[in-house]
């Protein structure tokens, strides 16, 4: 009877990888910028530049969306198409591996097309460059041909909006910034906009549940509506196969018990993190490559998706000698940091 949960794979907490469930993602995907909840001011702020535009009947400005995934970056793209009435075209960064790659698609685009480009940092440099000119000038350089033979030429291109998608704006270079009308970056949501997007999702899904069981699923969603939305599904699991049919909080808690998300919303790959970094290192300092051999991990997967939560929750700190796990983490474990670590921290309370 268990086999519906069983099948769920450990990674299902994992925002950054796409499941072949993610087909539900888009039914529940918000389709206008007052469906979209919280995130206030990217709101307002994307909002005002959208009403400019189209009171000017120009394209809008180039926006950059950051932060991490799961958080709405590819919704608000989709919402920014539709709210200009133009169409959305679609790639990313490893999808655009030679310079011919992009200008096939800057050679398609039409008057006030939105050009989604996620993963926007993992462009390759040669790709890169064909994006200068055509971000602020609209042109698009070709060169045919090679060696002395190579000839090159301009085309000019429809005015378009660009939408950069990245989860981390580190990595992309000054001038590529540079070219963006607009970069905000987008926050963890609060545990009351979380509950927001699991009721109204359950709602599109048909699936009753209390708002005490919403406000629990929230509180353990690592402020990020895709686990918010994949959370619920696993307590309608649940409740369907062992319940009663509707979510509430016994539920609502027995599933999350039984997928391993634990009261402050870690998985176990958050947990594994913090447990290595305290049991094997003491609490560090310790390399981002280091815990993620520990962890089996890539390191990209660590950086882009664990520890900004636990920064954000203040159980891990980035200091230039490496990753520290902080008293709560040790707290949050269960654990008693080593004598060495409450003097350290005792000295800098004197300081
Ligand atoms: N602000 C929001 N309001 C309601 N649902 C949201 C919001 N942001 C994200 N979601 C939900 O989370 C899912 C993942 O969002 P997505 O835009 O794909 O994130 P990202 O592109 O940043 O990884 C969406 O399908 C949607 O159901
Ligand atoms: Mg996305």
């Amino acid at each position: 009877m268990n086999a519906k949960l069983a099948v769920v794979s450990d990674q299902f907490l994992d925002a950054s990888q796409p499941q072949p469930e993610d087909a539900f993602e888009v039914s529940l995907r918000p389709k206008t910028l007052q469906d979209f909840v919280g995130q206030r001011r990217v709101k307002e702020q994307i909002g005002l530049i959208l009403d400019g535009a189209k009171a000017r009947g120009a394209s809008a400005d180039h926006l950059l969306l950051s932060g991490p995934p799961g958080l709405g970056k590819t919704s608000l793209a989709h919402i920014v198409a539709s709210e200009m009435n133009a169409a959305l075209r679609v790639t990313s960064g490893p999808a655009l591996e030679r310079p011919g790659d992009l200008a096939a698609i800057l050679s398609n685009i039409e008057d006030g097309d939105v050009l989604f480009l996620d993963e926007i940092h993992r462009i390759p440099r040669a790709v890169e460059e064909i994006l200068y000119p055509a971000m602020e000038d609209f042109v698009l350089d070709i060169v045919v041909g090679k060696g002395p033979a190579a000839k090159a030429f301009r085309l000019p291109l429809p005015p378009f909006t660009l939408i950069g998608a990245t989860t981390r704006t580190g990595l992309l270079t000054g001038p590529l910034r540079d070219r963006f009308g607009f970069a905000t970056r987008m926050e963890f949501y609060e545990d009351e906009e979380l509950a927001t997007i699991i009721t109204r999702s359950a709602d599109l899904l048909g699936v009753p549940i209390t708002p005490e069981a919403a406000k629990l699923v929230a509180s353990r969603s690592r402020g990020t509506p895709r686990i918010a939305n994949r959370l619920l599904k696993r307590v309608r699991d649940w409740a369907e196969v062992r319940g009663d049919g509707t979510v509430d909080k016994a539920s609502a808690l027995a599933a999350m018990t039984l997928f391993d998300v634990d009261a402050r919303g870690l998985d176990r790959l958050d947990r594994q993190v913090l447990e290595r970094l305290c049991s094997d290192y003491s609490g560090g300092p310790v390399g981002l490559s280091t815990i993620a051999v520990a962890v089996g991990e890539q390191p990209d997967t660590i950086e882009d998706v664990v520890e900004p939560f636990l920064i954000q929750q203040g159980m891990l700190a980035r200091t230039p000698r490496g990753r520290m796990a902080t008293p709560s983490a040790w707290a949050h474990l269960g654990l008693t940091p080593p004598m060495q670590f409450s003097e350290l921290t005792l000295l800098d309370e004197q300081e």
